[in-house]
């Protein structure tokens, strides 16, 4: 069997992939015409976010079993694509959510107390201490959007740290809500009642674009943090808000196009915060996400139930 891994992952995942007999071939940045030949005589492929799996991948590729995607959006795999060509497709649901939480907490405090900034000054030889007053996060509202596994951490994490919390989530239960102590509104509501908004949804064709210029003149001030997808929210109409001071500033790690192009709007504007995708880029997520990625592709050549699929 042949297992094509296109995006980097932790080496306790192919030491299973390794151990099971597989013949692991590790192709980075393959992308266009090197990506169809390298899967054609591939039965697996994982992937992470990298990778763009289209419906010419599966055209491609006649012996593939499983994509297993070593992270949990799928927004980069054409699962119609998948399920017309009888692939089955699996993520690792669980193993990065506590990462991405901490992540998403430590960007709304990038933001809010300007620490890239300050840092970027201060290794200029510039002590600029009267340049960054922030704000704090105690006795303000977080409003999340989207209260799925990681909505969920990032909620119990600010509001362990004394926010207010609102969310807006059409999918999810009044009840599991307000035992996180959050209270359901809609997205209007959920919008001028924050002070940070949170996105926490899946990209979708109706989670595209949820966040525009309309809904962030609601925002008032407020704080906008980014580190479940680009798209989700208007690249542009936000660039434009921060440096109106429509929005105080934002804090970004996921986008549009990946990679960031050089040229992007959100590069110019100083109140916001970038990383290159990072959520889930801790040693003990990854580790997770790649033995359970791996193990799915050993259910699946061994016709037993993939997780997750
Ligand atoms: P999840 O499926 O557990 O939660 C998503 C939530 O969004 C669900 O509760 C769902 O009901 C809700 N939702 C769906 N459509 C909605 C809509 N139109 N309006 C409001 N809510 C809606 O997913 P998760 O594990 O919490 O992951 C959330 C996002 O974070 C995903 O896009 C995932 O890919 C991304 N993520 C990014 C990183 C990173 O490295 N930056 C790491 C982990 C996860
Ligand atoms: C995810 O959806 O899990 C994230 O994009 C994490 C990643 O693989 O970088």
């Amino acid at each position: 069997m042949k297992v094509l891994v296109t995006d980097p992952i932790a080496d306790a995942g192919l030491a299973v992939l390794h151990d099971a007999g597989y013949t692991v071939v590790e192709a980075y940045d393959v992308e266009g015409d090197a990506l169809l030949e390298a899967v054609s005589d591939a039965n697996a492929l994982v992937v992470r976010s990298g990778t763009q799996v289209t419906e010419a991948v599966f055209e491609a590729a006649d012996d593939l079993r499983i994509v297993a995607r070593a992270g949990i959006g799928v927004d980069n795999i054409d699962i119609d694509a998948a399920t017309e060509h009888g692939v089955i497709v699996a993520n690792a649901p669980e193993g990065n959510v506590r990462a991405a939480a901490e992540h998403t907490v430590a960007m709304a405090f990038a933001a809010a107390r300007s620490i890239p900034q300050a840092h970027g000054r201060l290794k200029q030889g510039e002590w600029a201490k009267g340049d960054f007053v922030g704000h704090e996060v105690n006795d303000k509202t977080l409003g999340v959007v989207g209260l799925g596994r990681v909505g969920q951490e990032v909620a119990k994490r600010l509001g362990a740290l004394g926010m207010d919390l609102v969310a807006y989530d059409p999918y999810i239960g009044e009840d599991r809500a307000n035992q996180l102590g959050a209270e359901l509104v809609d997205l209007d509501d959920c919008i001028a009642r924050a002070d940070f908004l949170t996105i926490h949804v899946p990209l979708t064709p109706e989670t595209e674009g949820l966040i525009g210029a309309e809904e962030l003149a609601q925002l008032e001030d407020g704080y906008v943090v980014n580190c479940a997808r680009g798209g989700v929210v208007d690249e542009s109409a936000l660039a434009e808000a921060v440096e109106d001071g429509v929005v105080a500033g934002a804090a970004l790690d996921v986008f549009a196009d990946e990679p960031l192009p050089e040229n992007s709007p959100l590069l110019d504007v100083d109140d916001i915060v970038v990383t290159p995708h990072l959520g889930a880029s801790t040693t003990e997520a990854q580790e997770h996400v790649a033995t359970t990625t791996a193990d799915q592709v050993v259910a699946a050549f061994e016709d037993e139930p993939v997780l997750n699929a």
